[in-house]
């Protein structure tokens, strides 16, 4: 593989569009909620956010994709908060209280000033090697009080057949693009759940870590994730050697109201600064 550059998919593919969407569909209510129920917390006043509500407040989005998180964000914040959204290549327009700042973590360009009262990176820090140096620059930007909330998949690659007799041929491809293209290209699999003890060691305080999942099947929002995964990894999973006959399968089995597998769970961790 030449191509060895972190993050092998991009916003520029044609199926990305699909991607984020399903990402969306699949993720944003459980990460709205992780982020609404912080201000439930009796350590939320440490914000000086008035009367426990994110109204006010300024948010980063990091790894902003589309924006969908960005976009419920500014509904918290309100017009007097702000949400910057930021991304290597952003697929969303700055408008009223969000800016939108195309930066690529992987530089040493500064990050957004801050501070911001939430940091929030969902999917992008677990494919990018110096994880833990950009994780501690964020933590460096948020205000007293302030929570960073890492969201990160750890890959379900084996027995994820639920139901469906493709579930083989999709085991497959989870596990050719999870070793052969994402973990080639720099994804780490055990970042997610070592996100804990990386939050911790910075000297944040409350931290707290939760791990949601689902079945992805039936052209749900999981398996319209994994199918935008499959249309933008094809060459490389081809390459890899995963016979064209059974990958080819992967959209219509993943369509298909039989098959059901186990997606891959996702750890939700929150820290808060001292
Ligand atoms: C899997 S997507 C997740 C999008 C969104 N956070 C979500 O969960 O729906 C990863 C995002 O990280 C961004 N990204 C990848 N490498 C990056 C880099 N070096 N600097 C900044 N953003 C990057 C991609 O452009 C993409 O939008």
């Amino acid at each position: 593989m030449t191509d060895i550059r972190p993050y092998p998919l991009s916003n520029l593919h044609e199926a990305s569009g699909d991607h984020h969407d399903a990402l969306s569909a699949l993720l944003d209510d459980d990460t709205m909620y992780r982020i609404t129920s912080l201000i439930d917390r009796e350590s939320f006043p440490a914000t000086g956010l008035p009367s426990g509500t994110w109204a006010g407040a300024r948010m980063l989005e990091v790894g902003a994709g589309a924006g969908s998180v960005a976009q419920k964000m500014r509904y918290l914040v309100g017009e007097t908060g702000r949400v910057v959204a930021l991304d290597l290549h952003p697929a969303i327009e700055p408008d009223g209280n969000l800016d939108v700042v195309r930066l690529d973590l992987l530089s040493d360009e500064p990050l957004p000033e801050g501070p911001f009262h939430l940091i929030h990176a969902r999917l992008t820090l677990g494919h990018l090697p110096p994880r833990k140096a950009i994780t501690a620059r964020l933590a460096e930007r948020l205000a007293p009080g302030g929570w960073l909330c890492l969201e990160d998949f750890r890959a379900r690659r084996e027995h994820i057949a639920v139901s469906g007799e493709g579930a083989d041929v999709v085991e497959e491809f989870q596990r050719t693009v999870g070793r052969k293209v994402f973990d080639a290209h720099g994804t780490d699999p055990g970042w997610a759940p070592s996100i804990h003890g990386v939050l911790t060691g910075l000297g944040l305080t409350n931290v707290d870590t939760k791990t949601f999942s689902s079945y992805w099947g039936g052209g749900n929002a999981g398996a319209r994730f994994l199918t935008a995964i499959h249309a933008q990894t094809y060459d490389k999973v081809l390459a890899a050697g995963m016979a064209k006959e059974r990958l080819d399968r992967v959209p219509e089995i993943m369509a298909d109201p039989a098959t059901l597998i186990h997606g891959h769970e996702v750890f939700s961790v929150v820290g808060q600064r001292a």
